[in-house]
């Protein structure tokens, strides 16, 4: 949530700075806003909305050779220019952005800030105030720069700049993301290794509590009690092209189009050459000796942690939990006496999930994070980390990694059976394999689909999903990629509840999209269909190949019945997609939304 990015050399800054939040846009975006150092002043440009609302208000002969620049999801103040980053002190020497969430800043606005009058409602604007204040006693830009982020409650990546030592970017992290780029006679500062690739592949990854004296010429690390700290670089292994859209009118729809190819990925990363799969052996071994599994998850991520409960449960026999990360950390239940953890998070960034690892942690339980970011704070923090391997995901609408995290789980969990000496149900990597020419077979489909989505959703307010089994874990999927792209207000539901009260809910014309892939369940969910069309709901029946009838909107290739929810998704994603589509709405971007959310 929020992006930030800081560029110093002897290039342009504000064209790197622009670019480099183009980029970041996922992370946010309800406003925007750069700092340029031009000689002996910071210009600052702030505007409410996207990038290119920025863009348009730059001014092109604002020549820096540094600066900084946020897109921002607002958490404190609306999303207006004033509150919009850059912030700055009163005497206007300081201008910083930040990412997270200071949870003293009232208390510290109280006891240090007693006289100043705030430009905006922010919390940010506290941490830029105090710094300038210690500064005015002072202390050097450094000292006032550490003491203040002492002071700090919560979580921060900050960037700064002092109008009078222009050719220094001051940076600093505490649970929130933050990297910094080296350059050849440059250095640049970035949330995320994507929006720097355009000048660096070389970044050095920053921990907690650090503060980095970031100039042209090299960078310097040290801790907030001013140890000094070294730090290797590692090279960023993206390809620019994976992150740019190519031909496709939205990320979305190219990232639907990606789940066949990734699932192959997937399948040839956790092969040896001999065609067997495997997987980090720490991983397996914290699987093998846990006696429960406690999967922690958000969103998307937590309907994949559903399915892979049934994998680790029926494949590896081991018992296993599905929590939501915002509600476990603070409602712990009871734990068995050898639990693993595994936090699924496509970002590996997500705050909520992140406070239950810290929680964990301290509590001494091992720790798995299955993650489509290597070196994200959750991968680095957990004892292990599985890789997803589906190329970066941009769209806020969560599409591909909900696959890989499917496939992946089932990796692990068919591995740690084996671990465990136990015959193996079928051979998941074949499976794997149609599963991704299945997956195909309903992409090539998208003109059907968009005719459904138009014919069921085009008028409605609400739509709801159902499906038993397997097909509600992918029903509640379906439900959240509506809602969040579209608006419409949809739920996901147990085929078999809807009649304990929802059903009320029922009008003439109601859409009930209604998942009917498992076989030992057809004739119950075909049950559930009828009593939602006899109070006048539209069904609109997806059923797989053997479990299809007469008149099902929709039949999809036959997969094991274990792994229906890779392609049993993919109509409800692409449903989604065109509903938001003819309804105008921001596909990628959608409203009041950003792509990982690093505030709790
Ligand atoms: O990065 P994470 O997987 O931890 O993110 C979790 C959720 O925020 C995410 O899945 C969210 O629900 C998506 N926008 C849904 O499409």
């Amino acid at each position: 949530m929020c992006g930030i990015v800081g560029y110093i050399g002897e290039r342009d800054a504000k064209e790197i700075l622009l670019r480099g939040l183009e980029k970041l846009e996922y992370r946010g975006y309800d406003s925007a806003g750069i700092a340029v150092a031009t000689g002996d002043r910071v210009e600052l440009f702030k505007e409410k909305g996207r990038i290119a609302d920025l863009r348009a208000i730059v001014d092109p002969g604002a020549e820096g050779k540094s600066g900084i620049g946020h897109t921002r999801w607002a958490t404190h103040g609306v999303p207006d220019v004033r509150n919009a980053h850059p912030h700055r002190d009163e005497s206007g020497r300081f201008t910083l952005v930040h990412n997270g969430v200071i949870e003293n800043y009232g208390k510290l606005m109280n006891v240090h800030l007693a006289g100043v009058e705030l430009k905006s409602d922010t919390d940010t604007e506290i941490i830029v105030q105090l710094i300038g204040k210690f500064a005015g006693e002072g202390l050097n830009t450094e000292e006032a720069f550490a003491k203040t982020l002492g002071l700090l409650h919560g979580s921060y990546a900050i960037a700064m700049l002092d109008e009078q030592e222009p050719e220094t970017i001051f940076v600093a992290k505490n649970k929130s993301p933050l990297l910094i780029g080296l350059g050849d006679g440059f250095n640049v500062v970035s949330s995320d290794a994507m929006a720097m690739l355009q000048v660096t592949d070389r970044f050095v990854e920053l921990n907690d509590g650090e503060i980095v004296i970031v100039k042209k010429e090299g960078i310097r690390i040290r801790t907030l009690a001013g140890e000094p700290v070294e730090r290797a670089p590692f090279k960023a292994e993206l390809d620019a092209s994976d992150i740019e859209k190519g031909t496709y009118p939205h990320y979305m729809l190219k990232e639907i189009d990606e789940q066949p190819a990734v699932l192959r990925k997937i399948i040839q990363a956790y092969q040896d050459e001999s065609g067997k799969l495997h997987a980090d052996a720490g991983a397996l071994e914290a699987i093998n000796e846990a006696d429960r599994i406690y999967i922690i998850a958000a969103g998307t991520s937590y309907h994949a942690g559903l399915v892979g409960k049934e994998f680790f449960e029926k494949l590896a026999a081991v018992p296993t939990e599905v929590h939501i990360s915002s509600e476990f950390g603070y409602n712990m239940p009871l734990l068995s006496k050898k639990p693993l953890f595994i936090f699924i998070s496509q970002s590996g960034e997500t705050a909520d999930s992140r406070q239950v690892l810290v929680k964990v942690k301290a509590l001494g339980h091992p720790s798995l994070t299955v993650t489509n970011v290597a070196g994200s704070t959750l991968s680095r923090e957990a004892d292990h980390t599985v890789l997803l391997h589906a190329g970066p995901e941009i769209a806020v609408a969560s599409t591909k990694a909900y696959t890989a995290q499917i496939a992946v789980l089932a990796i692990l969990a068919a591995l740690a059976a084996e671990g465990k000496g136990m015959e193996p149900r079928f051979d998941l990597t074949r499976e794997l394999g149609v599963a991704a020419n299945a997956i195909q077979s309903v992409i090539d489909r998208k003109d059907e689909l968009e005719t459904l989505s138009f014919e069921f959703l085009e008028m409605s307010r609400n739509a709801f999903f159902i499906g038993r089994g397997l097909d509600y874990h992918v029903s509640l999927e379906g439900a959240l990629k509506l809602k969040e792209i579209s608006y419409i207000q949809a739920e996901g539901f147990a085929g078999g509840e809807l009649k304990h009260g929802t059903i009320a809910l029922i009008e003439e014309g109601t859409p009930v999209f209604a998942l009917a892939t498992q076989a030992a369940v057809s004739a119950n969910i075909r049950g559930n269909v009828r009593e939602v069309t006899a109070r006048g709901a539209k069904a609109c029946i997806i059923s797989m190949e053997g479990t299809g009838e007469e008149g099902d909107q929709m039949n999809i290739p036959a997969v094991h019945p274990m792994l229906t929810p890779l392609v049993s998704v993919i109509p409800l994603q692409l449903l989604s997609y065109f509903a938001a589509l003819h309804r105008g709405c921001d596909v990628d971007q959608p409203r009041n939304l950003a792509k990982s959310v690093t505030v709790e």
